[in-house]
């Protein structure tokens, strides 16, 4: 008998749930990602759009999701398998590439964001944080071939990473994951309420401030606002991951599967809103002391924050203090993230093969660490920038639009929606079966053909056609296989034949 004979893992609360599930969605994304589309894109206008994705697209597939976990009882290969073992691959591929995939640069990223948390104290990188960053920092490669040594301080680093992941995961559901979360999002949130406060007492904070909110309108007329609108909901809220479906068969029968959706968004959402004061507010602060316009200090992801946010820190008295409760930030946040992920290729492996879960998150960590070695190396910077377009751009989008074909059109979708309202304060009409059948899907295929488009009439990031399908397609390709192979692989366990909390059709 294996541990899966037992009871499956349960959050201890419903807090629990909605803490790990909001540790998930919120991430580096959040921080260095929102603020700047929001600032591009019609500042307080982006809200329209990005309010729109949410409530059109976010929520319900995030209730799609979460009610999937709950009534089929699985992680998502499970959960799938138990609706067709046909499309039990639907629910491998995106655990695979999770795994073998994003979590695999992520880490690699926290890890710098580490590094950087301890250069803050001296503030480091010197008068020139630009050239700190790629030619001492990552010493980076001319090209994806030259791969190079590894950097040892991000090597540090990240054996510090995937050990607090390796422990929180192995700990379990209640005692890793949910205790973690419980102390991680409260710390994250008073971090970063500190950062705000105190970012609005800067020189030229409200300059910074008026150019992320002081709302465009003109610019709601461009599609492309609309496309990435949208395009942040999916990956800010850790949607087609195959996360939330495994986060949320860890609930009990009765649980209320709207109102945690909403919450869920609406705090991920409002944290990215309130991050972005402090983000703006720091690069207002830095304009006005360099008699820069706003425009030219602006920079977004790892630019903003290795390079704009360094330079920022150097002049603002109390920077290193500052820079290192910024850095602990991201940390935290990419830390819950990188949890989940691990977590939901862990539940997908236990629910199938019945395998004792602490071994098994064992070799999972060495061989995500192994795996994100290569992300540590000179040429990481530009491994990770080709794999994670290709996973986030397709990989996402493609598991998005199959799962509402497959659950919108081949499973009772009203089954599910009774289900949902059976349990729930906030009833669904019939309107979201709409959503999730018609609109949502459609939604993605406009991203995907957008991202297409772009990248077939010119290659992604100027690199070499070889570099970007050798690294890129070929990652997104090598996952689908290995998600394959999983799935026609036999039950080891008898999950697969019990039927789910509604019916089964
Ligand atoms: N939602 C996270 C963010 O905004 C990203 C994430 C990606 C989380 C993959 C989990 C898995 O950064």
């Amino acid at each position: 008998m294996g541990e899966n004979d037992m009871a499956r893992e349960q959050w201890k609360s419903e807090m629990g749930f909605l803490l790990a599930a909001v540790g998930s969605a919120i991430g580096l994304g959040n921080i260095w990602r929102f603020s700047y589309m929001a600032y591009e894109h019609g500042g307080g206008a982006f809200l329209i759009p990005y309010l729109t994705a949410l409530l059109t697209a976010g929520v319900p597939l995030l209730i799609l999701e979460y009610a999937i976990g709950h009534e089929r009882i699985g992680s998502a290969p499970l959960a799938y398998a138990k609706i067709s073992r046909r499309w039990e691959w639907l629910g491998w591929w995106p655990v695979c590439f999770v795994m073998f995939g994003i979590i695999l640069y992520y880490s690699v990223v926290i890890a710098w964001c580490l590094d950087y948390f301890f250069y803050s104290f001296s503030l480091a990188w010197g008068a020139d944080p630009n050239d700190f960053f790629f030619n001492r920092f990552l010493r980076i490669s001319k090209s994806p071939a030259d791969l190079g040594e590894i950097r040892t301080p991000i090597l540090f680093a990240l054996i510090f990473v995937w050990f607090i992941t390796w422990w929180v995961v192995y700990r379990g559901v209640q005692h890793g994951i949910e205790l973690a979360n419980k102390i991680l999002m409260p710390t994250l949130l008073l971090l970063t309420t500190i950062l705000v406060c105190w970012s609005l007492t800067l020189d030229g904070a409200w300059t910074g401030i008026k150019a992320y909110v002081s709302p465009d309108f003109s610019k709601l007329s461009d599609p492309k606002v609309w496309i990435d609108a949208y395009s942040q909901i999916f990956f800010t809220l850790s949607l087609a991951f195959g996360i939330m479906i495994a986060y949320a068969s860890y609930l009990p029968d009765r649980t209320n599967i709207t109102r945690n959706a909403l919450l869920t968004a609406f705090i991920n959402c409002g944290y990215s809103l309130f991050a972005g004061v402090g983000v703006f507010a720091v690069l207002g602060f830095m304009a006005t002391a360099e008699g820069k316009p706003l425009a030219e200090v602006v920079s977004k992801s790892i630019g903003l924050a290795f390079v704009a946010y360094p330079k920022a820190l150097s002049l603002m008295p109390g920077g290193n203090l500052f820079g290192a409760v910024f850095f602990l930030c991201l940390v935290v946040a990419g830390l819950s993230s990188a949890v989940s992920i691990v977590e939901a290729f862990v539940s997908a492996v236990v629910d199938k093969f019945g395998t004792s879960r602490k071994p098994l998150v064992s070799l999972v960590s060495v061989l995500g660490f192994l795996g994100s070695v290569i992300f540590a190396s000179r040429a990481g910077l530009l491994w990770l920038d080709i794999v994670d377009h290709f996973l986030t751009h397709y990989g996402l989008v493609i598991v998005g639009i199959i799962e509402c074909v497959v659950i919108g059109w081949m499973f009772d979708l009203p089954m599910l929606r009774r289900h949902i309202n059976r349990i729930s304060s906030i009833r669904l009409g019939k309107y979201w079966d709409y959503l999730i059948k018609g609109f949502v899907p459609l939604a993605l295929m406009i991203i995907i053909l957008g991202d297409l488009y772009q990248d077939f009439s010119q290659p992604y990031g100027g690199y070499s056609w070889t570099a970007l399908i050798l690294i890129g397609r070929d990652w997104l390709l090598l996952n689908l296989a290995l998600a394959v192979f999983l799935a026609s692989r036999p039950w080891k366990t008898e999950n697969h034949r019990q039927p789910g909390r509604g019916f089964t059709p």
